[in-house]
């Protein structure tokens, strides 16, 4: 390993790396990334890498983008700030609340603006306890979200978050929230179950959960379309209808956060929409700026809206709001993100493209290392296995897919090694079928480099 630089030094004795082993960093030092231009990033050596993660599942136009960056130089030049409260407005937090009121999944009466996926979903929170309260039922407050979902980091969403090391030792998950089975068949089927048998099974075991606990103090139901951060799990096609059955039975809402699947990422404008839910509510954050700035989004359906009414004329006021809830220029740079995405056609481009990054991500299947190859739209994951036949996973010590996730970035392709050794793919939106077929190349090149190691470590 080459010598620590004086910047990777000075980020050691400086910096807090979310989600990075904090004892292993001070011997490894980080990568520091330098620029990026299209769906590129290049470190400060000068080395250039796909970015196949998007960042963090959120850059879905690329780097450099002079129509983003043109629009946050306007909108500093005009008004750098101005906030929402105590009724105070701008013309993008309107515009764009128009505008995701237009193409909301869920009925939308309303938006409100965090500046993250955790602020959207801890807002949702709050909202179905304040709406629970306004309606009389100060009974119906528990949350269920499923194990492996992931939901975001403070105090309430890290409590969704089914991830152990969200929990472990923050004294987490806090009461009045429930984890389910995660749709995962590959891992969690039973020998010879089907998809839909699976599906009945974990809806029945939903049903069954909401009964013991009283229907009457559950209120709502948390899912991604499909898990991210928990290993890319794609479900059964029938799983959400039988879970949108048992919820309908017991008027629970169903909050769908669509902070990664939101915008175009799995093939239509949400995962709502690929996988036909009906949420009651949605949270979207990430793509919705391209991450040009930080925004997170969340619908009220008009229900909400009156019981938040009621409650503001009992207590005078929404109590409720970030300074940053619907910033200039996130919200300036949102609006010229869903302008791009439609004037573009981006959807009809990921419907293009994704069939090839489909097949070759499930090409992968046939990998020595590979348990199971899973993705939608361009979105996808790779779950290394000691074990092919007997599904037997590496010992996590050994971090299998930090392994190969290393080896793939020698060979120039930035992947993500996220839950149970899967290694995570999410490209730009904006990624050309011949550079999707770059990064599966550099992909293969990692994985085969791995597969010694790996085997021998096994
Ligand atoms: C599905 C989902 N929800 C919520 C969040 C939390 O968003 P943030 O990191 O912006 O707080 C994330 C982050 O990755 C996510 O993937």
């Amino acid at each position: 390993m080459s010598p620590l630089t004086n910047a990777q030094t000075r980020d050691i004795e400086t910096l807090i790396h979310p989600y990075t082993n904090l004892d292993a960093h001070r011997n490894t030092g980080p990568t520091i990334l330098e620029s990026g231009k299209g769906i590129y990033v290049q470190d400060s050596q000068g080395k250039q890498y796909i970015e196949g993660m998007a960042g963090l599942w959120c850059t879905s136009l690329g780097y450099g983008n002079e129509e983003l960056i043109e629009t946050a130089r306007e909108q500093l030049s005009r008004l750098s700030f101005t906030h929402l409260f105590g009724g105070k407005s701008h013309d993008p937090a309107i515009a764009l609340a128009e505008k995701l009121k237009e193409i909301s999944p869920a009925p939308a009466s309303k938006i409100f603006f965090s500046s993250s996926g955790s602020e959207a979903n801890d807002t949702q929170i709050k909202l179905a306890w304040y709406y629970n309260n306004a309606r009389g039922l100060t009974e119906k407050k528990k949350i269920i979200s499923r194990l492996r979902g992931y939901h975001g980091v403070t105090i309430a969403t890290a409590s969704l978050t089914g991830l152990p090391a969200n929990h472990a030792d923050f004294d987490l998950p806090i009461d009045g929230i429930l984890h389910t089975a995660c749709p995962h068949h590959y891992r969690n089927a039973e020998a010879g179950e089907s998809g839909d048998d699976f599906s009945t099974r974990i809806a029945n075991e939903l049903d069954e959960m909401i009964q013991r606990e009283d229907p009457d103090t559950i209120a709502a139901f948390f899912a991604e379309p499909v898990m991210g951060a928990g290993g890319v799990v794609v479900p059964p096609e029938s799983y959400f209808a039988k879970i949108q059955g048992v919820l309908a039975k017991y008027d629970i809402l169903f909050i769908v956060d669509e902070v990664i699947c939101g915008f175009g990422r799995t093939g239509e404008m949400f995962g709502s929409q690929t996988f036909d839910l009906k949420p009651d509510t949605v949270s979207v954050a990430k793509a919705i700026t391209s991450a040009y700035s930080p925004l997170g989004a969340i619908t009220v359906s008009e229900d909400v809206y009156q019981a938040m009414l009621d409650e503001s004329r009992k207590i005078g006021s929404f109590g409720h709001g970030f300074t940053y809830s619907g910033h200039p220029l996130s919200t300036a740079i949102g609006l010229k993100t869903l302008e791009i995405y439609e004037r573009d056609n981006i959807i009809g481009h990921v419907k293009s493209v994704a069939p090839v990054f489909q097949s070759r991500l499930a090409a992968l299947s046939s990998h020595p290392l590979v348990g199971e190859a899973r993705g939608v739209g361009l979105l996808g994951a790779v779950e290394l296995v000691a074990d092919k036949t007997s599904k037997t996973p590496f010992d996590p010590k050994i971090g299998a897919a930090a392994h190969a996730s290393r080896l793939c970035e020698e060979e120039g392709l930035i992947t993500r090694a996220i839950f149970g050794d899967a290694l995570a793919f999410c490209p730009p939106l904006i990624i050309t079928e011949a550079q999707v077929n770059d990064m599966f190349d550099a992909l293969e090149r990692g994985l085969n480099r791995s597969l010694d190691a790996l085997k021998t470590a096994a």
